[in-house]
């Protein structure tokens, strides 16, 4: 489509996009359609030169959809529905370091989820992001067929996903929430956008023990395989941030990593979710 409001800068041929010329808070109603005209085309969307506290990036967020609560972080005091993932320099491990979508050890995951940087380091720190679109269509007939009407069990305990981060890590990051260790999700390994209707290949080695009705040795094969291809370069792309960029994606279709790249520098970034309906 061709914008008249917004310039849409692409990050890669798989995905992601740069938004310029855009003053979120300012954005008017054309503009928020061509914004989500953009997000549905490109599934991640980055602003840069923003300076947003925690109660404005509610405000742009709600423009997307109902802004929800992560289980496992205490939100700030001023913005409980925002929390604040941060590295200190000190500090050798990375929230979110490892492929997923969010939370899928929960009934209803997020639609999306809404990342801000307020402080970055000089270089590295950079959040991959891939599209589960395009890691569906790229699997043969026989794969798709096999796949078709399969569930798989997502949860929190699993790994270093959700609550088990609680116990081992992210020492800057204000976890809460060991009660709700046993949340689990069991939603089909390929969903089909509520928007567009295109299928999305969604298991994560985050998240995802098993398939429904299987043992964990049996999927372990399969899921190692869907891990890996589904991360295959040509399905990603990359995000440096600049200090003030807001920064949403796709949590039905896309999956992302934290690149954990700058010890030795500090990284602050507000996150927030926006809810979401029943994978189907
Ligand atoms: C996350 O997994 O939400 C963190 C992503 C990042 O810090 O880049």
């Amino acid at each position: 489509m061709a914008y008249r409001k917004i310039t849409v800068v692409p990050l890669a041929g798989a995905l992601g996009a740069e938004v310029r010329d855009v003053d979120l808070l300012r954005a008017d109603a054309e503009t928020w359609n061509e914004i989500r005209v953009a997000f549905r085309d490109r599934l991640v969307l980055s602003f840069p030169s923003h300076n947003l506290g925690p109660k404005a990036l509610v405000e742009i967020a709600e423009n997307f959809g109902r802004v929800g609560f992560y289980p496992f972080a205490e939100g700030l005091p001023e913005e409980p529905h925002v929390f604040a993932v941060v590295k200190e320099p000190q500090e050798t491990t990375n929230f979110g370091e490892g492929w997923h979508s969010d939370t899928t050890y929960t009934e209803r995951p997020p639609m999306a989820t809404v990342l801000y940087s307020v402080e970055v380091p000089p270089y590295g720190g950079d959040t991959l992001f891939a599209n589960m679109h395009l890691a569906y269509d790229a699997l043969s007939d026989g794969m798709k067929a096999a796949l078709h009407g399969l569930r798989a069990i997502n949860s929190a305990a699993h790994r270093k996903g959700g609550g088990r981060a609680a116990g081992n890590a992210y020492k800057s990051v204000k976890l809460v929430g060991q009660d709700k260790m046993n949340l689990q999700g069991v939603h089909p390994v390929v969903r089909t956008h509520p928007m567009t209707g295109r299928k999305a290949l969604y298991v994560n080695a985050l998240h995802t023990v098993r398939f429904d009705g299987w043992t964990e040795e049996e999927s372990r094969p399969l899921l190692e395989f869907l891990f890996r291809h589904k991360e295959r370069p040509e399905f990603t792309c990359r995000y440096r941030w600049q200090a003030g960029t807001f920064t949403i994606w796709d949590n039905r279709a896309v999956q992302h990593l934290a690149v954990n790249d700058y010890h030795g520098f500090r990284r602050e970034m507000h996150r927030l979710s926006i809810e979401g309906d029943i994978p189907a």
